[in-house]
């Protein structure tokens, strides 16, 4: 075999060497998305924004091809905050390798991202902030949940990742100081001390999934791992709610689209007393109702996720790989 000259050298290690020093994926790599997660990813339709979700909008923004695994209801794993709704463990994984198996879902790695977001029914009523779980479960293992997902998917060939951390949850109206009464939660609570619970757990359990994946990045080799800081963002449009929000009615980031107020203790099967924005008004809104985000918001977030699956530079990702 012919020496190298010097400069095929440095093509071939730089050849060599790009893979693993380039960090997210490459413009125009990506072609289809999974998602996995719960009702702010869930695409039924109406979704829980009270239109289409996300990745709904994500795949015609693209365009992308999407695989739709999440959930409403669902947390990480119901062996640590039990739900009565199908979780990613237990039932939205193996749901995805079944179709893999079968052929449903043929997907090169390469051109496939896959996404995550999963947390606020873990954090939530009935399971963090109520201390509905089982002595030993925390926000440690429900966050290192989330990142085992990405373990198990890269174990079975998959390369591309988005991990959307928690929303500032203690922004939504559930958990806000002021709340009220609501179909989430009705009951006598203090909402001052679940406020600032909530605080903790958001902005804690993001910056342990964060280190977590900091960790696990250089042990998987040729993966592409981001964060996608929906906490960011939604603060971002919480704070400077013209820069995102542009329905007919006042901009509105403390109420909701549909808000219904319950009585103290009335069967969650009431619908309670409900004011609900119509129409164009509805896109003022950044919360649809106590728990979840508009679809104006959920506009933005396919907005900027498709940004960062088409390899274009994001204020709200960082790739760790
Ligand atoms: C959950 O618990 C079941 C039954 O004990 C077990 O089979 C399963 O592997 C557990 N799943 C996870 C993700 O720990
Ligand atoms: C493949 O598996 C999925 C998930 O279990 C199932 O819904 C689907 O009907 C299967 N398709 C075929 C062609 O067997
Ligand atoms: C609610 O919790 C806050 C913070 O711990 C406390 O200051 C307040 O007294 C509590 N309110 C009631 C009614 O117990
Ligand atoms: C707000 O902007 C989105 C695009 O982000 C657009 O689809 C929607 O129709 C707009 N809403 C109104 C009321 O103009
Ligand atoms: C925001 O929306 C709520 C309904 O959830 C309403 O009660 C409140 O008056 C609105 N605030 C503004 C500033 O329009
Ligand atoms: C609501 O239920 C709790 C116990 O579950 C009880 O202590 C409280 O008095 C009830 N309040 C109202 C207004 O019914």
């Amino acid at each position: 075999m012919a020496p190298l000259s010097g400069l095929q050298l440095a093509s071939a290690l730089l050849a060599f060497a790009a893979p693993t020093l380039a960090k997210g994926v490459a413009p125009g790599q990506i072609k289809n998305f999974v998602t996995f997660g719960d009702s702010y990813t869930d695409i039924s339709y109406p979704a829980a924004d009270g239109g289409y979700a996300w990745p709904t909008y994500a795949a015609g923004y693209g365009p992308f091809d999407l695989y739709p695994f999440a959930k409403s209801g669902a947390a990480c794993s119901n062996n640590l905050t039990y739900r009565p709704y199908p979780p990613i463990f237990g039932y939205q994984l193996p749901n995805y390798f079944d179709e893999v198996k079968n052929g449903t879902a043929k997907l090169n790695p390469e051109e496939t991202v896959y996404t995550i977001w999963i947390g606020t029914n873990d954090l939530g009523a009935n399971a963090l902030i109520t201390g509905s779980d089982a002595p030993d479960v925390s926000i440690v293992p429900v966050r290192q949940c989330a990142v085992d997902v990405v373990k198990v998917l890269y174990a079975s060939g998959a390369r591309n990742f988005i991990m959307q951390n928690i929303i500032p949850l203690d922004l939504t109206i559930l958990y806000s100081a002021n709340s009220y009464p609501n179909k989430y939660w009705d009951e006598v609570r203090n909402t001052t001390e679940w406020n600032v619970f909530m605080k903790e757990l958001s902005r804690s359990g993001n910056a342990i999934t964060d280190l977590m994946l900091q960790a696990l990045a250089p042990t998987l080799p040729g993966a592409h791992i981001a964060t996608f800081d929906s906490y960011g963002l939604i603060t971002d449009i919480y704070n400077n709610p013209g820069n995102y929000l542009n329905g007919t009615a006042p901009l509105n980031v403390t109420g909701c689209v549909n808000s219904c107020v319950y009585n103290l203790n009335e069967s969650e099967s009431d619908t309670g007393d409900c004011t609900v924005a119509e129409g164009t008004d509805r896109d003022s809104f950044l919360w649809y109702d106590e728990l979840h985000p508009s679809e104006q918001t959920d506009r933005i977030i396919a907005r900027e996720i498709t940004t960062v699956m088409k390899g274009e530079a994001s204020k709200w990702a960082t790739w760790w790989s």
